[in-house]
């Protein structure tokens, strides 16, 4: 059984162990981040989803080394493809950083540089960690518009990002990414200020790359639907926790957790209306008042005494499943529908 999982599986690429992020206030210190551990396997998408402030930006900063300087990361371990990033020196950082490891953000604007054309912006990514004259740069900058199927590439090369269409903007976005064939693509909400023709085709061709390139992708939403769409892989996070995680397959058939029984609710009746429901009364809540016991526990319909009384671990309850809930087993985890 055990054996089979493994063959089922890819190889591990990214390890992150026991991540913790601080935030030091004046009086006290504050989590964004707890304890968060999974993998990235070759080859895989996973998807992380939460509500907003859920810590999943938070989450691939800390990985990629770009946490706002009031931040402080600490992991067991951070291994992506055997290498350590915990204890890479900030230069070292930068050299994985588009090179071995590229990210991607929900609004390109502010990642390209207005200033500069796109032929630009790409060529001097491919240079800087390729040993290659402008020219071959350049070829290979147009090659790689026409990997994220730009029309008319020579001419985009030379434009200014602000002639471009949102969805254009996140296709040059992917291209420089992908340009050093980095192993694993985190992109945070890459289509969410995009219409949803757009998202789709921008999620497919992020998908088709994918294996082209053997690149493995994080793909942070805060959209079940996307997750459904194109994840091999789930982590449900929850203020600052990882509360859930599974096979997609796995995840849709039998949510176990009721937080994201809950996401699963509001995503479905988002479809069948057009209007957001939601059906997990209350918010996120603060860093700063976090409750004890379950996090979850003051929104969560099923908790008991229990539930506010100590922190559920994240436990392994099915093979390759995880919950943290200690009231999974008995509450099914059929269905989503019972409230
Ligand atoms: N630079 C910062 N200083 C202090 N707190 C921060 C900082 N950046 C984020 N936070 C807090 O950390 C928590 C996690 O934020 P994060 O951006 O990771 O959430 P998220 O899950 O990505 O949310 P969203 O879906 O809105 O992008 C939030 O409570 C946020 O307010
Ligand atoms: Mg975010």
């Amino acid at each position: 059984m055990e054996m089979q999982q493994q063959t089922q599986r890819k190889e591990v690429l990214l390890e992150v162990d026991h991540l913790n992020t601080y935030i030091k206030t004046e009086d006290r210190v504050l989590q964004p981040v707890r304890d968060v551990s999974f993998q990235v396997r070759k080859g895989e998408l996973l998807g992380i989803v939460g509500e907003s402030g859920c810590g999943k930006s938070m989450t691939s900063l800390s990985i990629m080394g770009l946490t706002p300087k009031n931040i402080t990361v600490q992991a067991n371990h951070l291994l992506l493809g055997g290498k350590e990033l915990t204890k890479l020196s900030r230069r070292e950082l930068r050299e994985m950083r588009g090179k071995e490891m590229a990210m991607i953000f929900q609004e390109p604007l502010t990642s390209l540089n207005p200033l500069f054309t796109i032929g630009y912006q790409l060529t001097e990514t491919i240079r800087l960690h390729n040993q290659v004259t402008k020219k071959q740069a350049w070829e290979r900058a147009v090659e790689m518009l026409k990997h994220v199927e730009i029309p008319r590439p020579e001419h985009v090369m030379k434009e200014y990002p602000n002639a471009l269409s949102g969805g254009m903007r996140q296709r040059v976005m992917i291209a420089i990414a992908l340009a050093n064939r980095p192993s694993l693509l985190i992109a945070d909400e890459p289509t969410t200020a995009l219409d949803v023709t757009i998202q789709a085709q921008i999620l497919y061709l992020m998908k088709q790359l994918m294996k082209q390139y053997d690149t493995a992708i994080m793909l942070i939403t805060h959209d079940l639907g996307v997750v459904a769409e194109v994840a091999d892989y789930v982590l449900v996070m929850y203020a600052g926790q990882v509360v859930e995680e599974a096979s997609v397959y796995d995840l849709f058939r039998r949510p176990l957790h009721p937080y994201t029984r809950g996401l699963m609710n509001s995503t479905i009746k988002v479809h069948q209306s057009e209007e957001k429901l939601d059906t997990i009364e209350g918010t996120v809540p603060s860093l700063a008042d976090m409750p004890a016991g379950c996090r979850f526990n003051p929104r969560c319909p099923f908790a008991t005494a229990a539930c506010r009384d100590k922190e559920p671990p994240l436990a392994e309850v099915l093979p390759g499943r995880k919950v943290r809930c200690i009231r999974w087993n008995e509450l099914g985890g059929e269905g989503h529908g019972e409230q």
